[in-house]
């Protein structure tokens, strides 16, 4: 998979990909509301070994990207898409970038192909997502997105050791082709 944006290169990970995933993925900030991290160095050698393993798989069920600003050779973050089995009809989007890019539009304009992905690729029905409602920069993300708000679940997570609840947000492929009739397309 290799997709470009205005100033993004969307590519598969590599094994070389290992110090620029760990510098982010270890950081306790990047994680603070996931329910993963902050990584050892196994944990992100296993996330490496993961995404190599189902680039062959078939069918392929996690389409996980590299996203790399024109110009670099590192990326600054990753976005996956997640189908739950060979024949869904719907899929989990996720993302996570190192905080030296945050607030500059870099996971708006990453995400947005990987919807094209689901949709337009993969022809499929839904993807969703869920956040932290303390994640104020997701839930805007994916607002902008043009995905509708769907529902609170309370303690949802066991976010180290603390529950927390998720919002989902989701965005269905009729909202995908006619966005400006979604009701909370901004
Ligand atoms: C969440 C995350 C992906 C956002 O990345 P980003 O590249 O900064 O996102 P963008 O710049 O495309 O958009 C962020 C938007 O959120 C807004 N925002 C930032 N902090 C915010 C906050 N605390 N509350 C509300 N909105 C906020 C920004 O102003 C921007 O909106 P705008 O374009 O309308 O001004 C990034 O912060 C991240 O990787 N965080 C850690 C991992 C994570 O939380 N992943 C998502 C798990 S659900």
């Amino acid at each position: 998979m290799l997709i470009q944006t205005e100033r993004l290169l969307l590519r598969e990970v590599e094994e070389s990909d290992f110090d620029a995933i760990h510098a982010y993925a270890s950081d306790p900030e990047v994680v603070e509301h996931m329910a993963w991290g902050p990584n050892t160095e196994q944990a992100t050698r296993d996330f490496i070994t993961n995404c190599r393993s189902k680039i062959q798989s078939d069918p392929r069920l996690e389409y996980v990207v590299a996203v790399v600003p024109k110009g670099q050779s590192e990326l600054v973050g990753t976005v996956g898409i997640y189908l739950p089995s060979g024949h869904a009809h719907s899929a989990m989007l996720g993302y996570a970038f190192g905080r030296e890019v945050w607030g500059k539009g870099i996971a708006s304009e990453a995400v947005r192909p990987m919807l094209e992905v689901a949709f337009d690729v993969l022809r499929l029905d839904r993807v969703w997502a869920s956040c932290d409602p303390d994640n104020g920069a997701s839930a805007r993300v994916l607002q902008k997105l043009g995905m509708s708000l769907e529902g609170h679940l309370r303690h949802d997570q066991n976010i180290r050791g603390v529950l927390r609840d998720s919002l989902v947000w989701g965005m269905l492929r009729n909202e995908w082709l006619n966005p400006f009739e979604t009701e909370e397309f901004l």
